[in-house]
């Protein structure tokens, strides 16, 4: 008999909805202070985890730029990056679709390459050392203005071949993905990929709007579109894979209760629905622990571990070839593991 939390670590995965400058840990927050000669407004690291109390979205976002502040060299990027990826591939995590913010950093006076070659060096490094491979996606910050998205597009242009694509993130309520029409455009123009952060605090009409005026090929968190069920029709009929963000939800105070999380209820409905932790030095928990919690709580079967886990590779944006040997992969393992629920 295999347990979850072993079943789930052997489970082939992806990460598709994961911000890096949301995976510094509180530890290295120092480190990168005193490399940096900074002050941080804290004393200790016990003292900025007690800080990590949300209300709602916007609280976490204060805190997390404010934290964005520490990251200055190229170095600072990469051990980020790689502080990350070690932790993901002890989970049995085997691919990461990555999201950076180059407008918190450029904004602050780092170089688009400072940023961008740090990561792509940690990128290249955890897929040689730890076996996990990688992609960025740019993500536009939504509470400014549409024109301050088109520098960073420019500024991509010689990573083109290295970036995947385009997100939108940042505070959702009150910037819809409409006011965003002109750079998707110019974005899928230059090849990229899109993909848009909707319905984790917006209303349903924000991922409608991210479907329909953005054209885009995921829809990150989407929990309000259970609201609307012409929506859920839509997403149903599109094949629309979901990145679904459980302890995310539950720290940001979507949901009260983990147990009351829709995701179960999702995949019912035949949403192309993947799990992953968005912010995981922020809300508590990484890939594997959002994985086991949000099992337990929501009494995931086997069947609905499978599936999430096939979503996570069908979901991506690995060349058909991949996917379909990662599928191949999670059968072998979910037919020969003990594990039965
Ligand atoms: N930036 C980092 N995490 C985010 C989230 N969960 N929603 C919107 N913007 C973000
Ligand atoms: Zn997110």
């Amino acid at each position: 008999m295999s347990d979850l939390p072993t079943f789930v670590q052997g489970l082939p995965k992806a990460e598709l909805h994961l911000h890096i400058e949301g995976s510094l840990e509180p530890e290295l927050m120092f480190e990168l202070a005193r490399r940096n000669r900074l002050d941080l407004p804290f004393r200790s690291v016990e003292e900025v985890r007690a800080a990590y109390a949300f209300g709602n979205l916007q609280d976490f976002l204060d805190i997390y730029y404010q934290g964005a502040g520490v990251l200055r060299t190229e170095e600072d990027f990469k051990d980020l990056a790689l502080a990350y990826f070690r932790r993901v591939a002890a989970d049995g995590c085997r691919h990461v679709e990555l999201f950076f913010d180059p407008q918190t950093h450029t904004d602050r006076g780092i170089p688009f390459a400072v940023v961008a070659d740090g990561l792509l060096a940690g990128m290249a490094e955890a897929e040689t050392s730890l076996g996990v491979g990688s992609g960025l996606i740019l993500c536009y910050l939504r509470h400014l203005d549409e024109d301050a998205a088109f520098p960073p597009l420019r500024m991509a242009e010689p990573y083109l071949d290295r970036i995947l694509g385009v997100g939108l993130d940042s505070s959702e309520v009150g910037h819809p993905p409409s006011k965003f029409a002109r750079v998707f455009r110019a974005s899928r123009e230059r090849g990229l990929k899109l993909v848009a952060h909707a319905g984790e605090e917006g209303p349903p009409e924000y991922v409608w709007e991210a479907l329909d005026v953005l054209g885009v090929d995921r829809i990150d968190h989407g929990n309000r579109a259970l609201e609307d069920p012409k929506l859920v029709e839509r997403l149903v009929a599109d094949g629309m894979t979901l990145t679904v963000c459980p302890l995310s939800n539950l720290k940001l105070c979507v949901v009260d209760d983990l147990a009351e999380h829709p995701l179960k209820r999702m995949l019912g409905l035949g949403l192309k629905a993947t799990l992953n932790s968005d912010d995981p030095a922020y809300f508590g928990g990484y890939l594997g622990r959002n994985w086991i919690a949000t099992a337990d709580a929501l009494g995931l079967t086997k069947a609905e571990l499978v599936t999430l886990a096939k979503n996570s590779f069908t979901g991506s944006f690995l060349p058909p070839e991949t996917v379909q040997a990662r599928l191949a992969e999670i059968d072998a393992y979910a037919s020969s593991s003990a594990y039965s629920q």
